[in-house]
């Protein structure tokens, strides 16, 4: 099974066009230099994950899918072909805008397999119909979870997290869901969480025995909000909760016997993204990793 890390921003990414927090400074400074050597700059996250051949499995659509896809030759269309892609689908966490933005920018294939849970579905059909509009370019076809696809099982965990702000409030579950994706060959299973507003025994369970685990990487600590008005912090805190404190991510994730644990959907704010601050530090010494755009993972077949 392979993975590629498209983008691991939260939403906005870094630098966010109009912040002058020390990340966006950084990553603004380094406009000019390489690709390789723009280690500041976050796209809006997104990955893909392919079990066998040329077809991949998109979970979330960034708003920067198109120069995500430019940049991974994995994403390219088959040679041979003049018009094609390797993308069998696209698995959706949630309808919020940094995750479903990018399915916009599909609208030149010839159809579209679209993995979501009912409320996302109702949402992006109405209050915010990037469906419908697509509607008028190429076929959407709908499948809920569990999802089988492309030789990989997909699964979801909905998530006590807020629906999206433009969505109607509702006690209706899975407007915000975990995923867990098993490789069919390989055995090998990955969970991706880019929201978690905590850490339930549900989730635990659902993470138990996993290769690879995608934690919600979006704030250090609370003090980051200050800047937000305080419903929005509300809202906000109920779907991400911190990595740091007692009672945040990283003391949970230290402790959890899983090979390789990431944060992904970092903001801008969060001074995690500088390598040398003593957060950075303490993820590692951790055991966890920082996610990166252009990351790839690969988890090779488990003996039997
Ligand atoms: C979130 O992760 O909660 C959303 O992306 C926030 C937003 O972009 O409005
Ligand atoms: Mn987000
Ligand atoms: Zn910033």
């Amino acid at each position: 099974m392979r993975l590629l890390v498209l983008g691991s921003g939260a939403g906005g990414g870094v630098p966010q066009w109009n912040c002058r927090c020390p990340n966006c400074t950084r990553a603004r400074e380094e406009r000019d230099l390489p690709p390789s050597r723009k280690s500041f700059r976050h796209t809006q996250a997104s990955i893909a994950i392919a079990e066998r051949g040329e077809r991949w499995l998109l979970v979330n659509a960034s708003p920067d899918l198109c120069s995500q896809f430019a940049d991974r030759a994995e994403l390219a269309p088959p040679e041979g072909s003049l018009r094609g892609s390797p993308l069998a689908a696209v698995a959706l966490t949630d309808g919020q805008i940094d995750h479903t933005t990018g399915l916009l920018f599909l609208r030149e294939g010839g159809e579209l397999t679209l993995v979501c849970t009912d409320p996302v579905w109702k949402s992006l059909g109405s209050t915010f119909p990037i469906v419908s509009i697509l509607g008028h370019f190429l076929p959407v076809r709908r499948l809920a979870y569990p999802a089988e696809l492309a030789s990989l099982i997909v699964e979801a965990l909905p998530l006590p997290a807020a629906p999206a702000p433009y969505d109607p409030p509702s006690n209706e579950s899975g407007h915000v869901v975990a995923l867990r994706i098993t490789g069919k060959k390989s055995g090998r299973r990955v969970v991706y969480a880019p929201g978690l507003p905590g850490v339930s025994r549900e989730f635990a369970d659902f993470v138990a025995g996993c290769d690879a685990l995608f934690v919600d990487g979006t704030f250090w600590s609370e003090e980051e909000l200050a800047p937000m008005n305080p419903e929005r912090q509300r809202s906000i805190l109920r779907s991400h909760l911190p990595v740091s404190g007692p009672g945040g991510t990283l003391a949970w994730l230290s402790g959890l016997p899983i090979r390789e644990k990431f944060y992904i959907h970092i903001n801008n704010t969060n001074p995690i993204l500088d390598p040398g601050s003593s957060p950075a530090k303490q993820v590692r010494e951790a055991g966890v990793q920082i996610a990166y755009d252009g990351m790839l993972l690969r988890l090779y077949p488990s003996p039997s």
